[in-house]
Parts: structure tokens; C-alpha cells; sequence
């Protein structure tokens, strides 16, 4: 089970809250012509998107949905502490299924860090997609990633070295693709770390078995459950091949060895 240092690594290793909320904004904003006010962040663990929303702007609010006590433990102890009395108010925190509705309806829902990929029957998935349509206000937008790319055909390893802050020891991020089964296209992962200078490998901290939906899938099921339109943002390229961070709207690309795109599912 992960500790809160586990968090604390993960958070540090693939969370970039202020950056996602810049792409959501944006995003949001090739859509509709009104600032979303109101947002649901599903599968949200340690709910750092919501807690970034909730101090973005006075009349922000959100709801964070997480199936799992522990990672809403460590966000209760770590991000809602550092929000004002005022702004928690504004922040709900639900324990439960995102399959299950909350009792208000909101501007864009997300689903960060390809957590729908849990749900592996088509049907499941169109049930959930069907509850991220219902849950928005006449006007809103459903945001997810989805990765994929050569690589994810077949077992791999990637590592990133990441600085832990002042005082703290770096450590390597490893995102390991133990299996992929081209019949029923379910891949198991795996998160690692390894502290600078320690010899131990502290191996499979979180670990996810997920299906690997092509973004096609996707579009045709959110198309299937209401959604008017779908767009992928694709990301750009730096000098060195490496994702640069800006996504901008394709129709049509070529595939590269590993990749991470926005899907957004408008309603209106
Ligand atoms: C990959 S983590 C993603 C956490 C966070 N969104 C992020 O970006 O780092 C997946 C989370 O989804 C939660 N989860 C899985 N199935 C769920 C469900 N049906 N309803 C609500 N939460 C669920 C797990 O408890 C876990 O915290």
C-alpha cells in the first residue's frame, strides 16, 4: 500500500497542477466564450487539480471523487491545509465511485492521468462516459489524457531524474509497461523509485492493470453517449523529441514512440 512519502514522490514525478489547470482553462476556452466555475475532478486521489481550482478564483468550486481513503487522506492532510477557511468551503471532497453522480451539476468534469483506463469493457466505459455527459451543465466540457504511441506494444522501462526541493535528495521516476496483451489489449504498470544515492530500487509502489483504449475508441463512445463534438490535442515537439507542452488541436498525425494527448468532449 502506498505511504505518504509515496505520494509525496508521485505527486513531485508526474503532477504539474498549475500546468494542467492552465491547459483545462484553456482548452476550456476554444469551446465556450464563459469562465467554468464549477468543477468535478474524478478519479481525483490526492485531489491537487481541485484544490488548484478552488484557489484560482473566489467563486470556483469543486468536487474531487476518489473510490480510495488513502490518497484522500494524504490531500486532506497535505493540500486542503493549505487552503483558507473560505476556500475549503468551497472544495467538497466525496469518497465514491465516479459512476455515482454528486447532487450539483458543473462546467468540466476531468479525468487526469488515464484513470478511466480501469474500466476494460466497453460498456463500463460508455456507462461512465454517459455519467461524465450527465454530470455537466448544458454547456460543458469533459477533459481526459490518453497515452500510447510504438513503445506501448510491448514491455518498457522509462526514468526521469526529479529534484525533491530544498534540502531533499533527488530521485528516479521509473514508469514501467510490465505486459501488453494484443488480444485483449490490457497492459499492466508499474511506478518505481530510487532515492540519489541508495542502491534500492523501491519497486511497484503504485501499480495499475489497465485496458490501453486507442483515442478512436474514445471519440466513438463519447460521440455514442451525447457528446457533440471531441477534439484530440496533440502535443508538440522540443529540440530534442521530447514532448514541449504545447497541445494544439490534430486531426491527423504520425505516431512516435511514446505520446500523451488531451482528449476534450464538449456538450452544448
Ligand atoms: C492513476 S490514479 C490517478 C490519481 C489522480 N487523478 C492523478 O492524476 O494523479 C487513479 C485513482 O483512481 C481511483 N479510482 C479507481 N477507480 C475508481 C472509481 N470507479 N471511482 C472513483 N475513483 C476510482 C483510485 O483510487 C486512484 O486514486
Amino acid at each position: 500500500m502506498p505511504t505518504d512519502r509515496d505520494y509525496q514522490w508521485y505527486e513531485a514525478s508526474v503532477m504539474d497542477a498549475p500546468d494542467d489547470m492552465r491547459q483545462f482553462r484553456r482548452i476550456f476556452s476554444d469551446y465556450f466564450s464563459f469562465a467554468p466555475r464549477l468543477y468535478r475532478e474524478d478519479f481525483c486521489g490526492t485531489f491537487s487539480h481541485a484544490v488548484e481550482w478552488v484557489k484560482y478564483h473566489p467563486e470556483n468550486r469543486a468536487w474531487a471523487l476518489d473510490l480510495s481513503s488513502e490518497p484522500l487522506a494524504y490531500g486532506l492532510k497535505t493540500h486542503a491545509s493549505s487552503l483558507t477557511d473560505e476556500q475549503r468551503k468551497r472544495l467538497k471532497i466525496c469518497q465514491q465511485n465516479v459512476m455515482k453522480p454528486i447532487p450539483s451539476k458543473v462546467d468540466i468534469v476531468t479525468a487526469m492521468n488515464f484513470s478511466y483506463s480501469f474500466f476494460k469493457e466497453r460498456e463500463v466505459l460508455k456507462d461512465y462516459f454517459r455519467q461524465a455527459y450527465k454530470a455537466l451543465k448544458a454547456k460543458g466540457l469533459f477533459l481526459i489524457d490518453v497515452t500510447g504511441g510504438s513503445q506501448s506494444g510491448e514491455p518498457n522501462e522509462e526514468k526521469r531524474r526529479v529534484s525533491m526541493g530544498k534540502g531533499e535528495k533527488s530521485l528516479t521516476y521509473f514508469w514501467e509497461q510490465k505486459s501488453f496483451d494484443p488480444i485483449t489489449s490490457e497492459a499492466s504498470f508499474a511506478i518505481h523509485f530510487q532515492v540519489a544515492g541508495s542502491a534500492r530500487k523501491l519497486r511497484n509502489r503504485f501499480t495499475y492493470e489497465w485496458r490501453l483504449w486507442t483515442i478512436r475508441e474514445l471519440r466513438e463512445i463519447m460521440a455514442e453517449v451525447g457528446f457533440q463534438r471531441t477534439d484530440v490535442y496533440w502535443e508538440g515537439f522540443n529540440r530534442q523529441g521530447g514532448g514541449n507542452g504545447v497541445f494544439k488541436r490534430r486531426e491527423r498525425v504520425e505516431n512516435c514512440a511514446v505520446w500523451i494527448a488531451y482528449l476534450a468532449a464538449a456538450k452544448y
